[in-house]
């Protein structure tokens, strides 16, 4: 078990690479299933779900090997159509498996998720477009079973904007036989990321971008490559992290058009932002003004850097209101940030954080991926000494995330602990 030991003071300055997205790698891996051969997945990030992932479709015969931030998945043998809890309940992300293999092998055999620390994670959405789709679904013992001897084309229609249900429904879709309708359907960048690289696998996917997808189902797809998108939400955290430190960063390797809602919240705030092509600017002077968020679905402020969000404005002149419609528990984070000192009352969906507080280190739980990240960042702006255990859910999602901090003057260690 590892923990984090972050000293405050610090403030950021220099240049940070950002790594590819996590949630589009996600979404790109389990498209090896739609085919036989070999994919490569350039500007991986080398995390902790990415490396869950690849043994997951091992133990269904994918070979695998990421080396500098370039995954290549081998389908050519695929000797399983399981995706045991062993796997699921370290991400749930592992459901994506779901629909290529019914899509594909006319069966699945998918361990329900579990709970997750901010609230419910239903997946009705994914099993219900696979019914549509003329799959027979059965759940037993924990086990999502699907059967279809070929999935038939419909009109899907998603009650509420879900990522993880559109990914999983178009990559059945593909497959089918006819045209598919998908409405309301998620347009997420990670979203516009694979239905690009089904496009390049030999899929007729049209409306990418928006919320209603028409796919033209074929009888085969082949292998593709792909480049990674930049990972928005590492970028947001890092772009809040630099004005919390009142400092002046440039992260490279981005694309800023998909961070339009936080650069705009942080220029409200009172940050200076400019950007290039693929590149974004951030320097602060002052404490911030308090700045109200709302998290939604794309292209609204993210949900899962609403916790980055509220440490920033621990340090506001007046009180700021964190809304969460994505997610209304989404508030695991409060109760650490308040050991520091933050003063933050939460209610239905929403934390009102009220800055000026002084704020000083203490041990802090982390609770999920993102709620860590925020714990990294209140440490930074504390009097003396933080520790954050449980760092294994930063892990998840961040690269090398302690080496990026400390390259930009942050003073943080990661220790070994036996410590839980
Ligand atoms: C994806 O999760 C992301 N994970 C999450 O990021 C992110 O917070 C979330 O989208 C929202 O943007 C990955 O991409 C791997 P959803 P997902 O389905 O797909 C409801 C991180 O920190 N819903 O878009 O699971 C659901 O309850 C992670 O990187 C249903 O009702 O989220 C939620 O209110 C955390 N039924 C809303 O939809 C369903 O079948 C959006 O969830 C599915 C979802």
């Amino acid at each position: 078990m590892d923990k984090f030991i972050v000293t405050g003071g610090s403030r950021l300055s220099g240049t940070v690479s950002i790594s590819g997205a996590k949630n589009a790698s996600l979404a790109l891996m389990p498209t090896c299933l739609l085919a036989s051969g070999v994919f490569t997945l350039h500007n991986t990030p080398n995390n902790r779900d990415v490396h869950t992932f690849s043994l997951l479709l091992e133990q269904m015969g994918v070979q695998w090997k990421l080396e500098k931030n370039v995954l290549t998945l081998d389908s050519t043998n695929i000797t399983s159509h399981e995706a045991p809890y062993e796997y699921v309940k370290q991400m749930r992300a592992s459901i994506y498996v779901l629909g290529p293999l019914v899509a594909r092998y006319g069966e699945a055999m998918v361990s329900l998720p579990g709970g997750c620390n901010f609230g419910p994670r239903p997946v009705d959405l994914h099993l219900k477009g696979l019914e549509k789709l003329g799959a027979e679904i059965t759940i037993e013992s924990g086990y999502i079973h699907a059967k279809c001897k070929r999935l038939q084309g419909t009109h899907f229609h998603f009650d509420v904007s879900s990522v993880g249900a559109t990914v999983n429904i178009l990559m059945a879709a593909v497959l089918a036989h006819g045209q598919t309708t998908l409405t309301n359907a998620a347009f997420e960048p990670e979203v516009i990321a694979i239905a690009d690289m089904l496009v390049d696998m030999g899929a007729q996917i049209s409306g990418i971008g928006t919320p209603t997808l028409e796919i033209q189902g074929v009888d085969a797809l082949h292998a593709a490559n792909q480049t990674t998108i930049p990972d928005r939400i590492e970028a947001g955290t890092f772009l809040i992290a630099a004005a919390m430190t009142k400092g002046n960063v440039t992260l490279e390797n981005v694309q800023p058009s998909h961070l339009a809602a936080e650069i705009q919240k942080l220029e409200e705030a009172g940050c200076v932002v400019t950007a290039t092509e693929n590149s974004v600017t951030i320097s602060m002077d002052d404490d911030p003004q308090p700045v109200d968020i709302t998290a939604a679905p794309y292209p609204a402020y993210p949900t899962d850097t609403q916790a980055q969000w509220a440490a920033f404005m621990m340090k506001c002149k007046g009180a700021a209101t964190i809304k969460d419609t994505i997610y209304p528990t989404r508030f695991g984070y409060v109760p650490e940030l308040q050991r520091l000192g933050a003063d933050i009352e939460t209610g239905d969906g929403y934390a009102i954080v009220r800055g000026g507080s002084s704020l000083t280190g203490a041990t802090v739980m982390s609770s999920d991926l993102r709620a860590s990240a925020s714990l990294v960042m209140a440490g930074m702006i504390a009097e003396g000494e933080t520790e954050i255990l449980r760092v294994y859910h930063l892990d998840r999602g961040y690269e090398g995330m302690e080496h990026k901090l400390t390259s930009l003057g942050a003073n943080i260690r990661r220790e070994q602990t036996e410590e839980f």
